[in-house]
C-alpha cells in the first residue's frame, strides 16, 4: 500500500497521501449554511490527502437538493471559515465543490418559487425529494445569454467567497448531470447559439467558468470534476471521447490544480484524459467487481497502473474518519450506513468510531 502514501504536489500544496475524500452531499445545512457539526465532520477526516466538500451552490438558483449549503453570501463564507479553520488546525487541506445543479432542481427550493435554469428547456425525466414527497423535475427555463454571463459571475463570486472562507481551492462540478455537464452533453444542450451544437460550442461554458474562476483566484486553486459517459440525471452524450478530448485540450493550458474523474466504466476515456492532461489527475474509479464502493485494493491498482496520481474514495471516508490510518494497518473498516447519508443529525455523520490507538 506504500504507493498510496507517497506525497503529491497539487497546486501549491503537498498532499501527504493520495487518498482524496470525494465530494459528498450530506444535506445537514441549516438555512443554507454550515455549522459546528460540519466543522467536526470535516476535521475528523483531515488525514485525507485532500478533502473535497459536499456540493455547494454558487447561487440561490444553483441549489438542487434540500438543506445543501451555499457560498453566495459573506455570511455563508464566515460560517465555512469555522470548517476550514478546524480542518487546517487538524493538519488537513480542503477544497469546496462548487455545484450549480441547473435543471436538477425545483421551485420549492427557491425563495421566489422560480423555475430551475438549464441550457435548454428539457427536463431530466427524473424525480426529486421535496418536503411534499417525490415530485417530477420540471421543464427548466432556458438560460439567456445574460443568464449565462451572470452564472459565470456567480461562480467567480463564490470562488472569492471560498478564498475568504479559508479554502485551499475550489472544485468546479462538471460531472453527474449538473449544470456544467448539461452544457457539455448534447442530450441536454440543444442550443443553436455559440453555447450549443458543435463540441467546441458545448465546451464553451465550462471553459468560461474555469477561465474566469482561475483569473479570479489563481489556477492552482481550481480543480474540475467530470464524469465521461455518465447517464446521471438523464444526461446523454453521443460522443464522450471527442467531447472530453476537446474539453481537456481546452483546459490544458490553464495550469489548473487538477482534473477529477468520476468514472462510469468508460476506461478508454479515462486513459485518453490521462494522456492528454498535463497536470494532476484524481480518479474515482469505476467498480467492476462486486464491491459496493472503492476499496483500498482498487485504489492501489489505480496508482500501480498509473491511471491517475491520486484516488478519491467516497463511502469509505464517510464511514471511516481515520481511513488513512486504517488502510495503513490493514483495517478493519466501518461500513457506511445509507440510511443516514442525507439529512439528520450527528448520527451517521460525526459518530463513526476511530480506531483505538
Ligand atoms: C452520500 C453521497 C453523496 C454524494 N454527493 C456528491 C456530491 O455532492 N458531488 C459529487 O460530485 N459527487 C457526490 N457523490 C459521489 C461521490 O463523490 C463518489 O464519486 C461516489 O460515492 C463513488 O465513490 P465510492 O465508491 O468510494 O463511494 C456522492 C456520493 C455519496 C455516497
Amino acid at each position: 500500500m506504500e504507493e498510496l502514501f507517497a506525497p503529491l504536489r497539487v497546486g501549491k500544496m503537498t498532499l501527504p497521501n493520495r487518498l482524496v475524500m470525494a465530494p459528498m452531499t450530506r444535506s445537514r445545512s441549516v438555512d443554507r449554511s454550515v455549522n459546528a457539526l460540519t466543522a467536526d465532520y470535516y476535521a475528523q477526516r483531515a488525514g485525507a490527502g485532500l478533502i473535497i466538500t459536499e456540493g455547494t451552490q454558487p447561487s440561490v438558483i444553483g441549489q438542487g437538493y434540500i438543506d445543501t449549503p451555499g457560498l453566495h453570501s459573506a455570511e455563508q463564507a464566515e460560517d465555512w471559515r469555522r470548517v476550514t479553520d478546524a480542518v487546517h488546525a487538524a493538519g488537513g487541506r480542503i477544497f469546496v465543490q462548487l455545484m450549480h445543479s441547473g435543471r436538477v432542481g425545483h421551485s420549492s427550493l427557491y425563495p421566489d418559487g422560480a423555475l430551475p435554469v438549464a441550457p435548454s428547456p428539457i427536463a431530466t425525466g427524473g424525480q426529486m425529494y421535496t418536503p411534499d414527497g417525490m415530485v417530477d423535475h420540471p421543464v427548466p427555463r432556458e438560460m439567456t445569454l445574460e443568464d449565462i454571463a451572470q452564472t459565470v459571475e456567480d461562480f467567480v463570486s463564490a470562488a472569492k467567497h471560498a478564498v475568504d472562507a479559508g479554502f485551499d481551492g475550489v472544485e468546479l462540478h462538471g460531472a453527474n448531470g449538473y449544470l456544467i455537464h448539461q452544457f457539455l452533453a448534447d442530450g441536454s444542450n440543444q442550443r443553436t447559439d455559440v453555447y450549443g451544437g458543435s463540441v467546441e460550442n458545448r465546451v464553451r461554458f465550462a471553459d468560461e467558468v474555469a477561465r474566469a474562476v482561475s483569473d479570479a483566484i489563481g489556477p492552482e486553486r481550481v480543480g474540475i470534476r467530470i464524469s465521461p459517459g455518465s447517464t446521471s440525471e438523464g444526461i446523454s452524450e453521443s460522443d464522450p471521447a471527442e467531447l472530453y478530448r476537446t474539453l481537456i485540450r481546452t483546459l490544458a493550458p490553464y495550469n489548473l490544480a487538477y482534473v477529477h474523474i468520476m468514472e462510469f466504466g468508460h476506461r478508454a476515456v479515462t486513459e485518453l484524459v490521462r494522456a492528454e492532461w498535463p497536470g494532476t489527475l484524481i480518479l474515482n474509479p469505476h467498480k467492476t467487481g462486486t464491491e459496493a464502493y472503492v476499496s483500498p485494493e482498487i485504489a492501489l491498482e489505480v496508482l500501480q497502473d498509473d491511471l491517475a496520481d491520486a484516488v478519491s474514495l467516497g463511502s469509505l471516508w464517510l464511514a471511516n474518519p481515520d481511513l488513512q490510518r486504517r488502510i495503513r494497518v490493514g483495517g478493519p473498516f466501518n461500513s457506511p450506513d445509507a440510511a443516514t447519508f442525507y439529512g439528520g443529525d450527528h448520527r451517521g455523520y460525526t459518530d463513526y468510531p476511530m480506531l483505538d490507538v
